[in-house]
Order: structure tokens, then sequence, then C-alpha cells
């Protein structure tokens, strides 16, 4: 049915092109590009294939010139960009210059300023619409997945939604003092941020980590959660109708904070460039060459994930409370796949996102975040591709 091109080739990559050659009755081929091919081989020599046929490429998708070079020769029906959130800008020109529709999981964030927001990917609305093309924006876990369970809950269950908590826990256990189960200059940006929350019209911001509770999670026990700033939050105040708080919580070890703190104390999380003997280099850069690799820690990592969100709000006239969420085992998915549950839990979702747009059930011209698009085929999806969900009608709420 299509042509996929896959940029970036790591983690994350590597479960869309595993997912993606699972059903290759929709990818007939793809193509993986990225800045290093060596890595686009390793990851085409690990995967069966199948029936869908996988080509590599190098790549620097900084360089908009260079995508529509690659565009041009593979000719997709889809980019699927798992690169960094640096590169989403220049991809979304690539793909409005050749026609090609686009998906990310993770909003456009400038390399200096540590500030993801969606205005600069929504101010391609227009542009987007006019050349007829469908843009899907930030559809991996959360953002993504969090957003479809939203709307699933606004269509099925709410006349309105009041309430919304995510809760993201992960306690897997990889056997290292500290890692990042994902890229680890993304993933220490966001954590050292200030946190900030959505309240009835305005964002209240928090010192970093300042808001801390405990919660008792599904299959994984009480866990200390702390209250951050999420892209999807700008995207779910602005598409869920009414709704008067939003917040975004997540677990983290003591052991995990405690390094942390110790890292950012000495300078190393900055992202503000040093001179070391002559060479210019960014402390946050440098910490994440000596970090273990996130695609590493696949077949160390025990443990399992829960990832959900609670809501609270009215349906004919009565007070009601949902809470959506889907638990997924680190060692299960390394067997399925080769990677742990981060990367696993963004990756089935994007394939998810580009299956349902080549097969017409998600495309529309203009650019969306997932809650604007019908939840039920996702959901739908969502139980078959491995990421099976779970629903508790009397959940205990976060205060
Ligand atoms: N929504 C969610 O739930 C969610 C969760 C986790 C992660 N994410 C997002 O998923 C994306 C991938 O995460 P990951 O853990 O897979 O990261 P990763 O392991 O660091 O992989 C990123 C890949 O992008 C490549 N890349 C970087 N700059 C490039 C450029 N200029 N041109 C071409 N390729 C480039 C890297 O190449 P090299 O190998 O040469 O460095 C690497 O292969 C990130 O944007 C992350 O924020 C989303």
């Amino acid at each position: 049915m299509g042509k996929a091109l896959i940029i970036g080739a790591g983690g994350v990559a590597s479960v869309v092109v595993h997912k993606c050659c699972q059903n290759s009755d929709v990818f007939e081929e793809i193509c993986i590009a990225s800045r290093t091919k060596s890595k686009c081989d390793a990851i085409k020599e690990a995967v069966d294939g199948g029936k869908t046929n996988i080509v590599t490429a190098e790549l620097d998708a900084d360089d908009a010139q260079q995508v529509i070079n690659l565009i041009h020769t593979f000719q997709p029906d889809i980019v699927i960009n798992v690169a960094l959130p640096y590169q989403d800008l220049t991809i979304m020109d690539a793909c409005l210059a050749t026609g090609v529709h686009y998906l990310d999981t993770a909003n456009y964030e400038p390399p200096d300023v540590p500030k993801f927001e969606y205005k600069w990917q929504w101010a391609y609305q227009e542009r987007f619409q006019e050349a007829g093309l469908t843009a899907i924006l930030g559809c991996g876990f959360d953002p993504g997945v969090t957003g479809v369970f939203s709307a699933y809950a606004a269509k099925h269950y709410f006349d309105e939604i009041h309430t919304i908590d995510i809760v993201d826990a992960n306690a897997g256990d990889h056997g290292y003092p500290f890692a990042t189960n994902f890229n680890p200059e993304i993933n220490i940006r966001e954590i050292t941020a200030k946190g900030r929350y959505y309240e009835n019209g305005q964002w209240i911001e928090t010192e970093p980590l300042e808001i801390k509770r405990v919660y008792d999670l599904p299959q994984i026990g009480p866990k200390d959660t702390y209250l951050l700033y999420h892209e999807e939050l700008e995207s779910l105040a602005k598409h869920i109708p009414g709704v008067r708080r939003i917040r975004f919580f997540m677990t983290f070890s003591q052991q995990y904070i405690e390094h942390l703190m110790v890292l950012q104390n000495v300078g190393m999380t900055s992202i503000e460039p040093i001179f070391y003997e002559g060479i210019e280099i960014q402390p946050l850069q440098f910490l994440k060459a000596v970090l273990p690799d996130p695609a590493s820690l696949g077949p160390r990592t025990k443990g399992k994930t829960n990832i959900g969100c609670i809501f609270q709000g009215m349906k004919d006239g009565q007070e009601k409370t949902y809470y959506v969420y889907n638990i997924s085992d680190h060692q299960e998915c390394y067997r399925e796949v080769g990677s742990q549950a981060i990367s696993y839990t963004t990756g089935v979702p994007a394939m998810i996102g580009a299956k349902l747009l080549l097969q017409g059930k998600w495309k529309k011209p203009g650019v969306f975040n997932v809650e604007e698009f019908d939840p039920d085929p996702f959901m739908e999806e969502l139980m078959r591709q491995g990421l099976p969900w779970h629903e508790d009608f009397s959940p205990v709420l976060i205060d």
C-alpha cells in the first residue's frame, strides 16, 4: 500500500522499523535514513523485514535540501520523523516542498533554548492545508497515546472533562546507578526545566520537581511522582473543550533524583557552551557521550512501565471519574523487537499513526495533534500492536 521514509536510527526508530515490518501489507517499502548510516544498516540487519523491502541512506536532516533530495530518490508517501526534535522544521519544510505527509513524536525545540512549544509547528497549518498534506504531531506515547486516551474519554465517557492527570511511571531497573531511557540530552532538558501545569485558563509555574505525590499504580505499586511540564499539556488545553486543569506526573527513583541533582549542581546539565582545552563543548552533550546509550539498555532492563490518564468530569448530570492506562514489560518488549519499553511505547504509536494515515483513516489536510482525530481506530490498533489498555471507573485521584 505505501512507502515510508523513517528518519533517525535510535531506540525509537528501531521499534518503528520492526513494527512497520509486522504490518507489511501497509508498509511495502521503508527507507531508514540517519546521520550515521551504519546504525541504519544495523537496524536493517536486526529486523526480519518479511515482505517489507528495506533500504538505508545517510542523511543530515538539519539540511532540508538533503531531505528533499532523498525524498525525490525514494518517493515515500509519508516521512516518519524519529530523529530529534531539532530536525522537525527542516523535515516539515522538505515534506511541503515534495508533497509528502509528515509524522513525528516530539515537538520542535531550538537547540540553544531549552523551551519546547507547538507554536513553531502549528505555524505550518495553512501551508499543509493548502498543499492537501497531513502532518501528525506528537504521535508517541506521551505525547501521543495520552492525547488519544483523552479524545476517547471525551467521545465515549464524558459530556465535560474537568481535569486530566497524566501519570507516566517507569519501574524498570537497568542496573546502572544513572542512565536515561531515551535520548539523555532531550530527557535531562525536560526534567531540569521548571514545572508547569494548566488551571482555569492559566499556566502555573513551579520550581523543577517541586511538586511530588505518591501514587499507587496498577501492577507497579506506590511510586514517587513529580509534576513536570510536558508538551501535550499545551495541545490538550487547546483541544479538550472546557477542561479546567491538566497536570503531568512522572516517576523518578530517589537514586535518579540524587544523581541528577549532583550533575546539575556541578554544571554538567548546562547547555551553555564552555571551552575545554581550546575546544568548545556543551556540558550536556558531553554528559550524553559518557552516559549509557539508551539503545543499549534493552537487554538489561527488567520491570514494567505504566502510562495513563485519570479523568474527572460530568456525564448525564453525574460526576464521573475514569482511568485508562497501558502496562508494558521491558523484557517482553525486548524479546519482541530488541528494545526496552520506553522505545517500544513510543515506536508502536508512531507506526500506528502512520498506518492510519496511509489507510486514509487519519488523513485530512493540515497540521494536527493526535487528539484531533477519531480515537477509535487507534485504540483498536493499540490492542493489536502490543500496547493493550485497561480501564478503571473508580480510580484513586491525585490531590
Ligand atoms: N512521544 C513520546 O512518547 C516520546 C518518548 C521518547 C522519545 N521520544 C522522541 O523520539 C525521538 C527519538 O528518540 P530516541 O530515544 O530514539 O533517540 P536517539 O536514540 O538519540 O536517536 C535519535 C536518532 O536521530 C539521529 N539524528 C540526530 N540528529 C540527526 C540529524 N541531524 N539528521 C539525521 N539523523 C539525526 C541520531 O543519529 P546518530 O545516531 O548519528 O546520533 C539517532 O539515530 C526523539 O525526538 C525523542 O524526543 C518521544
